[in-house]
């Protein structure tokens, strides 16, 4: 369902406003969760060149119609067709020179260096291309009311899959064979697909973050890492639990309250205008006087939106976003890993709102005690 016309008409007019007071005289939106939060399409190709007063967008024969048909509800936007025997970079260079634009802004993140030397290779001498970072990216992070409902669905969603499939990582089971269960899961509850390759990571590999789903199979006295998302309406969320199997060790139980606690004290750190190195800092600050610091190898979190990472990030450096501000979604993940051993982590995502905090997910019959 993509986001109604009236919406995408005032990210479009604050995406021209960013850019009128900005350094550059048009910026080119290449990447392509931009081009669907500002245009409503998803494709894996496309441009559009965004001045103070309208955009431009460049497209193939495979979403020009799309496109097209998105533009005819939005005042000010306009289509260039990408011909066959033409490419996005000649169009591009064309499109530029055509609205004697001088400073043009690229998203340096998205934007190749073949790509950009491209286009610089067609473009008059006059026009030139300036790095930017996060224009678009920076009205992303604060979600919308339309947005938030779509957030509180999926979180919604995706506690009753945790619900449905934690109760099945049992020993003797393979991790593949619990990550397959979760995807079924997920689409079972009306996702769209999952936001990101599961993890299940069992015993020794629940020291490693990211460890993939593999063919060790689950054993009694088991830590196992669970962290599974999906993407509903174009929306990520994103959740871990960490399942205690059988009978387990007083070292792996002590990690397991001092993430939970840390993950508490963390949530109750959030309200607009705090800082996310202050949310980082609260659940850093409990490991660390429970002698686990150093094994929290990674961020308190990340933004989610229609990118399963995205801003702002939760962390010790996470400040280059500013204070948090209400309708900001993100997740709230300690960890602690020690190699060899275990690991324990614990996701719930949360949106930021106009008085602290509320939690989109939670509530897992069998871990309220690891549950703010
Ligand atoms: N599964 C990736 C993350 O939690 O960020
Ligand atoms: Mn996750
Ligand atoms: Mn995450």
């Amino acid at each position: 369902m993509p986001a109604p016309a009236d919406l995408l008409a005032s990210r479009v007019a604050a995406l021209c406003t960013a850019v009128a007071t900005s350094q550059v005289d048009g910026l080119v939106v290449s990447h392509p969760p931009n081009l669907l939060y500002l245009f409503g399409v998803s494709a894996s190709s496309g441009l559009a060149v965004v001045t103070s007063a309208g955009a431009t967008v460049l497209a193939d024969e495979r979403y020009r119609e799309a496109f097209a048909q998105a533009a005819a509800d939005l005042p000010g936007v306009t289509i260039v067709s990408v011909g066959v025997g033409s490419s996005y970079e000649e169009t591009l260079a064309g499109t530029l020179a055509a609205r004697s634009l001088r400073a043009v802004g690229v998203e340096a993140a998205a934007m190749s260096l073949g790509r950009a030397s491209a286009v610089r290779r067609q473009l008059p001498k006059a026009v030139f291309l300036v790095e930017t970072d996060g224009l678009v990216e920076r009205l992303r992070m604060v979600k919308d009311p339309w947005e938030q409902a779509i957030f509180r669905e999926a979180g919604a969603r995706l506690t009753e899959v945790a619900a449905c499939i934690l109760p099945e990582v049992l020993a003797g089971r393979q991790e593949r064979a619990v990550a397959w269960d979760i995807e079924v899961a997920l689409r079972e509850g009306g996702f769209e697909r999952s936001a990101f390759e599961t993890i299940v990571a069992s015993g020794p590999n629940s020291a490693r973050p990211h460890h993939r789903a593999g063919d060790r199979r689950i054993a009694a006295g088991d830590l196992v890492v669970v962290d599974f998302g999906g993407v509903l309406d174009g929306y990520a969320v994103d959740m871990t639990r960490t399942v205690a199997v059988g009978a387990i060790g007083d070292d792996q139980r002590t990690w397991l309250a001092a993430v939970a606690s840390a993950q508490r004290a963390a949530i109750a750190a959030v309200r607009p205008g705090v800082l996310p190195s202050n949310v980082d800092g609260a659940a850093r600050g409990v490991l660390t006087k429970a002698g686990l610091g150093e094994r929290f190898v990674h961020s308190t979190g990340h933004g989610l939106g229609l990118e399963v990472h995205e801003r702002p990030t939760i962390g010790p450096r996470g400040d280059a976003s500013g204070p948090l501000a209400a309708g900001t979604v993100f997740t709230v993940e300690p960890g602690v890993y020690v190699p060899g051993r275990g690991g324990v982590r614990i996701e719930d995502d949360v949106i930021v709102t106009a008085t602290g905090v509320e939690r989109l997910t939670g509530a897992v019959p069998g871990f309220e005690a690891h549950e703010s």
